[in-house]
């Protein structure tokens, strides 16, 4: 984060191939699916949840709408003590607050994680993934 800032790249995007060069930091994430099967992944500052979880596991996270926040097929749970750190580094917007509120499975510590970029504090990430997920485009 630090050197992110001193050579200015605050405004490239997360995963811009400069800023890679320069970042060396590993955030852990650990996954567990509905059947209490855990994965440990390695991200990078700047990678979105939902793409390390789909790169690196073979665990059905559908993300139908490719990262757009409509589907909600990528919603998983932040594990709670974890949650205010998530939600202010990466900050929950009323459009994903929408679609989580539509998930059938919401609870108060749900995310998109097509809506989650990894920040160097969420080390040690722990998500769960919800036994159910439903695809909010085919639910009318
Ligand atoms: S991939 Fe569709 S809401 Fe995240």
């Amino acid at each position: 984060m630090l050197t992110r800032r001193i050579l200015g790249l605050k405004d490239l995007p997360g995963r811009s191939s400069i800023y890679r060069m320069v970042s060396s930091t590993t955030i852990k994430v650990t996954v567990t699916n509905s059947d209490k099967r855990r994965v440990s992944l390695d991200g990078e500052e700047g990678d979105n949840l939902m793409e390390i979880i789909k790169q690196q596991t073979d665990f059905p996270l559908e993300a139908c709408c490719g990262g757009m926040a409509k589907c909600s097929t990528c919603h998983v749970y932040i594990d709670p003590k974890q949650l205010a750190l998530v939600n202010e580094v990466c900050p929950c917007s009323e459009f994903e607050l929408d679609v989580l509120d539509r998930c059938i499975d919401g609870e108060a510590n749900s995310r998109l994680s097509c809506q989650v970029e990894l920040k160097e504090d969420m080390q040690e990430l722990d998500v769960v993934i919800p036994s159910t997920v439903k695809d909010l485009r085919f639910s009318r």
